[in-house]
């Protein structure tokens, strides 16, 4: 485990020059076989995933790109809970490693001055009842040189923590960093349930009481934000004092 500090996550480490998609190698492994903890790095991506059928940006050097496997005990329903866990590990690795102050915007999305810096995509495998395998694929703008990049190819504001903090981040130090945040996080979750680490995601996210506006394709409404259900759904209370309960869309502070 490269002399990780860590007891689940890192096992093995696959490091890649260039891949499509670290999580589409990881899932193969998956599979296959591999171990829970197998972590899959490329220092470049030919056809990195996004949510929702996008791309994600992916030139080589700059950028963290990596996917991890996980074989959690728990029930296909319950495998969201997981995104909690690397939006809290990216979080808490992007302030040990930078003086900058992340925020979350639901569902995991993570922003620096509003300008999104990161990005999560977790894949599942699962029979009905079981969780075979999840994987967890975490991308960061380390030191890209937004500059460089046509803004025509962002669907967001975008951004990385060398625009942001005007240094350059130390790629291997901030992997390290994020693979051992996620293992105990990853801990507390086997050994507590989700509640701790979504706790710590609702503290972080700063959007409980707020007004937001819910866009859902056609459909949009506003409402105050009490808080994320265990399955990672945002509960929105209406003026008629209603509660929805967003399970996707896009969500904006108003
Ligand atoms: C998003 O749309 O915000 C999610 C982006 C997820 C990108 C990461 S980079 C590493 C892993 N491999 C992929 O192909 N996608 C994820």
């Amino acid at each position: 485990s490269a002399g990780l500090a860590t007891t689940r996550i890192g096992t093995s480490i696959i490091c890649l020059k260039e891949t499509e998609s670290t999580n589409q190698v990881a899932f193969r492994m998956a599979e296959e076989g591999a171990a829970e903890g197998t972590v899959v790095i490329a220092d470049a991506q030919s056809a990195g995933k996004g949510r929702l059928g996008r791309i994600w940006l992916s030139p080589p050097g700059v950028n963290l790109y990596c996917s991890v496997v996980l074989r959690p005990a728990i029930a296909p329903m319950a495998a969201c809970q997981l995104t909690f866990l690397s939006v809290v590990a990216v979080a808490r690795t992007i302030e040990s490693c930078t003086a900058l102050t992340p925020q979350i915007k639901w569902p995991n999305d993570i922003l620096i001055n509003g300008k999104k810096v990161a990005g999560l995509l977790n894949e599942m495998n699962a029979e009905t009842e079981k969780v075979n395998f999840v994987v967890l694929g975490i991308g960061v703008n380390l030191n890209l040189d937004m500059s460089s990049i046509s803004e025509s190819l962002l669907r967001h504001p975008a951004t990385s923590l060398l625009e942001q903090g005007g240094a350059e981040v130390d790629r291997l130090a901030f992997t390290r960093a994020l693979l051992v945040e996620l293992d105990r996080l990853y801990d507390v979750f086997l050994r507590e349930g989700e509640g701790p680490v979504r706790a710590e995601w609702l503290e972080r996210s700063a959007i409980k009481g707020r007004n937001v506006k819910v866009s859902q394709g056609e459909r949009e409404f506003v409402g105050m934000v009490q808080g994320v259900d265990s399955f990672g759904a945002l509960l929105v209370q209406l003026s008629d004092g209603k509660v929805e309960t967003v399970l996707s869309g896009d969500v904006a502070l108003i």
